[in-house]
């Protein structure tokens, strides 16, 4: 069951019932380096493991040649760093974001027609690009990242700063002249938010969902509850700290990090500086992105890519999610409670992203009937077994399952792997000879063991069509875990954008 229609603000959506309830060329080539001066591209060491490794050197000897260290790409420019001022992109801290520049740049590059972000957070591409006069494309699973997006093609089309301005201070009025709130408002919990928040900021939570309950005009209740959502994180008793939330000591949680975050603003202070932002930005933002039509599904790209015509893109540009454990769900806890998710959406919602965490249980039987056993998923499973490096490198793993800090990263890996190549089999269809795939990943390490999610990737790619032109590698790639080093020394791994070219004919 689907919905799909007009978000306003000039964003069409399609929404999949599972979500809708919620509240509503970079460098010169001079600069480049070629893989092999750097520690970080050089061929894998033996396996810590004892398991074989030749499928692995091969693999690299393949792209050794493509692996370029790129100067030119910092982690600012990768990162959401790069945004901390940008228009719009600043409301919300979403640390997964590409900056502005990364995506500028790669348009520049190409020069595409029709774009398309099958994993948009809270869509930079899409927005960025139709800002340019662009066809442009985004999936995203997460409500969070798709209510900031929204907020932003709001703001860009069509909402008045007058009104806004006027909107906002009522809010704060409201929720500083307000003695308690009806019972029947109140800041709707799941386990992992419990104590978030002091009473008072609770208290004025729950004054703001009485007051947002109220707000007819859907452009001026997104812009509202997008400014409460994106200092939700600020008011409270909690941090987001890589894979986890850290609490405050003052949040009265048994804790194991202990966290002191200083003074702790008021909601109607944190509102009043992050409305000030919308409101300043509200300009500008309708002069770059004023006019653009961004289209954004909203729903899982494992069940919406298939849906694309073949041949209806020329440019994807995308950072799926790592293979790293990190928790999106964790992370965004109190933005996802706050849009309504109780524990079972929390689950469902995991469950449905792209598998990343040990938590996550396979999908592939699901996907196999969802595709009703085409041709699709069966080449994805054929380009998925026929991976020798991945098999020689889940062959290790699973002989040292027992040591494995935990047994389910095997699992993680074969489900990441098995539904990326889906993704890429479905990229290989919709791209046309010609087109570029530009996208950023992590390569990861488990029990000392390298995983090279670029290498294994980009051979994926190379089966359903595409010519993998270079592995830009980031200068500074990522260090490992303490408990890693220690045990198996210390070694960077690559932080890298691939760059595929569509061909017309699969290798
Ligand atoms: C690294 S972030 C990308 C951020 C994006 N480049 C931006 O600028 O905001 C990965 C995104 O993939 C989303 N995601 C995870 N699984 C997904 C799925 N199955 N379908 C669509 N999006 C998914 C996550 O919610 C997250 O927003």
């Amino acid at each position: 069951m689907s919905e799909s229609g007009d978000l306003g603000g000039g964003l069409s959506y399609v929404i999949h019932t599972f979500l809708v309830d919620y509240t509503s060329g970079m460098a010169d080539p001079a600069l480049m380096t070629i893989g092999g001066d750097s520690d970080q591209c050089s061929p894998p060491s033996e396996s810590p493991n004892g398991g074989a490794t030749d499928e692995r050197r091969s693999l690299h000897g393949r792209f050794a040649s493509r692996l370029i260290v790129n100067p030119e790409l910092t982690r600012k420019i990768v990162s959401h760093q790069g945004n901390k001022t940008e228009p719009g992109f600043r409301w919300l801290k979403y640390k997964e974001s590409f900056s502005h520049t990364l995506v500028e740049r790669c348009l520049d590059a190409t020069n595409p027609a029709a774009v398309l972000d099958p994993f948009a957070g809270l869509g930079t591409v899409p927005l960025i690009a139709s800002g340019r006069g662009k066809s442009a494309r985004g999936i995203e699973i997460s409500p969070v990242g798709v209510e900031a997006g929204q907020a932003i093609a709001t703001a860009a089309n069509g909402l008045a700063r007058a009104d806004f301005d006027e909107a906002a201070r009522d809010l704060q009025k409201f929720i500083s002249s307000k003695e308690d709130p009806q019972p029947e408002f109140e800041f709707p919990h799941v386990r992992i938010t419990e104590k978030a928040f002091s009473e008072r900021t609770e208290r004025s939570l729950a004054l703001a969902r009485q007051y947002l309950a109220n707000v007819d005009d859907p452009s001026l209740k997104s812009m509202l509850n997008l400014a409460c959502l994106s200092v939700l994180e600020q008011i409270s008793y909690t941090r987001k700290d890589g894979q986890y939330l850290r609490w405050d000591n003052r949040s009265g949680r048994t804790l194991r990090a202990r966290l002191n975050k200083g003074p702790i603003p008021s909601l109607t202070e944190a509102l009043s500086e992050r409305c000030g932002e919308i409101s300043d930005d509200i300009l500008p933002l309708k002069q770059k992105f004023g006019g653009g039509r961004p289209s954004l599904l909203v729903g899982s790209c494992l069940e919406l890519l298939r849906r694309l015509d073949d041949g209806s893109c020329d440019m994807v540009l995308t950072s799926p999610p790592y293979a790293n454990r990190y928790d999106y769900t964790r992370t965004y806890a109190l933005e996802l409670a706050w849009l309504g998710f109780d524990q079972t959406k929390f689950a469902s919602l995991r469950q449905r992203m792209l598998s990343a965490t040990v938590e996550n249980h396979s999908k592939r039987a699901e996907l196999w009937k969802r595709y009703n056993g085409d041709l699709t998923i069966s080449a994805a499973q054929t380009i998925y077994e026929q991976q020798g490096a991945l098999h020689e490198l889940l062959d290790t793993l699973r002989d040292v399952e027992g040591q494995l800090g935990n047994r389910h990263v095997i699992r993680l890996l074969e489900g990441y792997f098995f539904e990326m190549a889906l993704v890429i089999t479905e990229l290989g269809r919709i791209i046309r000879p010609g087109g570029t795939v530009v996208m950023v990943n992590d390569n990861v390490r488990y029990h000392g063991e390298e995983v090279p999610v670029d290498l294994i990737l980009s051979d994926f790619a190379e089966s359903v069509g595409f010519r993998c032109e270079r592995i830009d590698v980031l200068p500074r790639g990522k260090g490992n875990a303490s408990q890693q080093m220690g045990r198996f020394g210390r070694k960077e791994i690559r932080k890298c954008v691939y760059w595929w070219k569509r061909t017309n004919v699969a290798s």
